[in-house]
This record gives structure tokens, sequence and C-alpha cells, in this order.
């Protein structure tokens, strides 16, 4: 009974093209974005390891001290022995970083959307929750354990959240849950303007600055450094997996709002701390992003690069992307793979395919995204190929326009 349950649930994923399998992609150190799929060379034109931040030297070596004089593990969760002395120097980092009074560190970035999320709705169980339409998983995962009431607003649309923020009195307790760089469309959130509205109604603001930090800001602290509404910004989230390199989430936000989340969130207190290795090597990548803008403008350098090439061959990008992280709409779940495929085997080009459930049926896509290490080159090589295998599977570039648009 359970063989077959757990088959025939698979099995509807791979008769409509959602069944994921995973490459195996063996990274070349230090030759990022190289990497090496069975024995050929391939070049990754989709990692989130955006500025190459896992192959800084500082980095690895800052790592590989702190093996050598810790050991390999943390041997616990923060509150029974697992609080090393690198905590405290990253979680002061990044609040100094982010403007903020204090920081928390977890183990993933999921984990920091969906413990936090659930503890601050638990603990305000009268808290409306005001959600974008397109919030990632582990913030959706936060806000459906809860009971609170919970509205969705229409993505990006600052009309729609104010319609539904009029709804409640000014006294209830809100929390506005929203991301600034999203991470399928490549789009950027109207973040001044629902700072602002949230001013008016009287609601806390919560910002997942997962694809925007290390990329934007003059010190790489994210959309909002770039902005400058830090302050307006109540609680920011981000990831030590993506601009950083390395793995790990956090919060920063207000003394008040941090000692609740580290004194009661589940998802924090119950899991063991990272180990000593991987919190240095953070500590060493945000410190350096800080200092150095070198590795973020050559990003946005390449990126440009990028676009201008998508378009001399005519390759329709996603129009509200006008980010680093650029679409380009398939439209076919299988089209989407075999064009993958094709990339891989005859042009040793890695670009995933992404399918739904991840993005809406009909607007599957590649999510390419260039990095500070890809040579002009490079560039040139991707865009070539992908402009072959878009005539060879007969992928239509006018009806993508028509798709976005
Ligand atoms: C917007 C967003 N938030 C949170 C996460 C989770 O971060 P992590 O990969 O560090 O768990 C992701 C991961 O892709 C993401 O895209």
């Amino acid at each position: 009974m359970y063989k077959k349950r757990c088959n025939d649930l698979v099995n509807e994923l791979k008769i409509t093209n959602q069944y994921r399998e995973f490459k195996e992609i063996n990274r070349v150190g230090g030759n990022y974005p190289l990497a090496k799929n069975n024995s050929s060379e391939i070049n990754v034109f989709c990692s989130n390891d955006y500025l190459g931040m896992s192959q800084n030297k500082e980095v690895m070596l800052s790592m590989v001290d702190a093996i050598i004089k810790y050991g390999a593990g943390a041997g616990g969760s923060r509150n029974i022995g697992g609080t090393h002395k690198y905590f405290s120097l990253l979680e002061k980092s990044l609040s100094d970083w982010h403007k903020k009074e204090s920081a928390l560190i977890y183990p993933t970035g999921y984990s920091s959307n969906d413990a936090t999320i659930q503890c601050l709705l638990r603990k305000f169980p009268d808290m409306v929750v005001f959600s974008d339409a397109k919030n990632h998983a582990s913030i959706i995962n936060g806000i459906r354990s809860v009971k609170n009431t919970k509205e969705v607003f229409r993505h990006n649309d600052v009309f729609d959240l104010e319609e539904k923020l009029k709804q409640y009195p000014l006294n209830t307790p809100k929390i506005i849950i929203f991301e600034s760089v999203y991470s399928m469309d490549g789009d950027v959130a109207p973040i001044k303007e629902i700072a602002d509205l949230a001013k008016v109604y009287n609601a806390l603001t919560y910002l997942d600055e997962v694809h925007a930090v290390g990329m934007y800001g003059e010190t790489g602290a994210g959309y909002s450094e770039l902005l400058g509404v830090e302050k307006e910004i109540d609680i920011i989230q981000s990831t030590m997996a993506k601009g950083i390199g390395i793995i790990g989430g956090y919060i920063v936000s207000t003394e008040e709002i941090v000692d609740l989340v580290r004194s009661y969130a589940s998802g924090f207190i119950f899991t063991t701390a990272l180990p000593p290795s991987i919190v240095a090597g953070c500590l060493a990548s945000v410190n350096h992003i800080k200092k150095s803008s070198k590795e973020r403008d050559l990003l946005h350098k390449r990126t440009e690069y990028l676009r201008e090439k998508l378009e001399e061959y005519s390759i329709p990008v996603l129009p509200e992307s006008s980010t680093h992280i650029i679409p380009v709409i398939i439209g076919d779940s299988q089209k989407c793979k075999e064009a993958s495929e094709e990339l891989l085997n005859t042009f040793n080009i890695y670009v995933q395919p992404i399918n739904s459930p991840t993005v809406e049926k009909g607007s599957e896509r590649f999510r390419i995204n260039a990095t500070p290490n890809h040579t002009e080159e490079h560039i040139d090589h991707l865009c070539l190929a992908i402009n072959t295998v878009f005539n060879k599977l007969d992928i239509n570039k006018h009806e993508k326009q028509l798709l976005s648009s």
C-alpha cells in the first residue's frame, strides 16, 4: 500500500514533467564557474553563488583555519554548547551591516524565514499577515503553519496591498512580508512604497533580501541599502548561501524582536548550530563584501553584457527583470527540459530548467545569471548556444514576448 501510494504520487510528477532529476555538477576548485559533469568540463550559468565568494581564498583559508583550531562540528544547539566565538563576531557584523540593533543566525535561509515568521505569528495570534503572492516557499510555509488571518496581495501591487490593509482597524497588529529581488522573475519590489504604507496602517515590515545581499547597495547590504530605506524595514532576512557563497541564514532587527525569536522560535532553538568553519567563512565573506565592490561591479557589468547579447539574438528576457537574474521563458515543460539537455550535451553549458510548481505552468524558463568570473567569451558562447537550441527545438521567441507582457 505504502509503495504504491509513493509510486502513484511520483508518477503524477513524471507525467507532467515536474519530476526533479539531480545532475551531478562537481565544481572545479579555483576555477569557478567551471565544473565537471561526468568527465566533461562545463560552464555553469545558473548558480546562486552570484559573486563567486565560495571560491574566495580568504574565505576558504578562514574555514580551514577554523576546522583545524576547533574541529568539524559545533557539537550542539546554540543553547547546548554550540555557541562558538564566530557567532557573536558574525552577528555583530551582520547587524552593523544592515544598520540594525541585533542579528540572529540560523542554519539556512529557509529555516530563518520559516521559524521567524512562525514564531512571530504565534506570539501575536491577533496579527494579520499580508504576504506578496510570489513569496518564497519558506515564507509560505511559515505563514501556513499558523492560524493567523492571512491576506495575499497581488505581486508588487501596492494598490491591492492598501485595499487589504484598509479592512483592518489601525490597532490590529499587522505584518507585511515581501522580498526585495524576486528569484524567478528578477524583478524588484516597490520597497519604499510598501514601507510608507506600513507606517500609515501601523504594520511591521519583513523583507527577504536573499537575492540582493552582496549584490546591491554601496557596501552590498542589499536593496534596502541601495534605496536608503533600511531603517524603515523592521525585519530584514537573508541567506549566506548565495551572494555570501557558503550556507546559513539570518534575521536582523530590533533587540526586542531578535530576543523574542531567539527565545521562542522552535526552528532556531531545537537544531544544531552551524559549525565554526562555516560561520568563520561567512564572517570572512561578509567582511570582504563590505569592503570590496569589485565582485558586484563586475557582476553587473557581465549582466549588462549578457542582456545585450541576448537581445542581439532576439532571445526575449522577461521584461519585469531588472536585476542580475535573467529569466528566459520557454513556456513548455518538455521543451524546457530538452533545451537544457541540449545545452549540456552539445555545448557543455549548464542551465537548469525551471518548471512548475516553482513557476506557473506555461512560464517554464531558464533562469540565467552571469557571475564576475564569467568572461565575455563565455557569454558569447552561451548566447550562440541558446539561439541554436531555440531554433532546433522550434521555440517561438515572439510568443514568449506576448506571454511575459
Ligand atoms: C527568496 C528566498 N528566500 C529564502 C530562500 C532560502 O534560502 P536558503 O537557500 O539559504 O535556505 C531562498 C532560496 O532559494 C529564496 O529564494
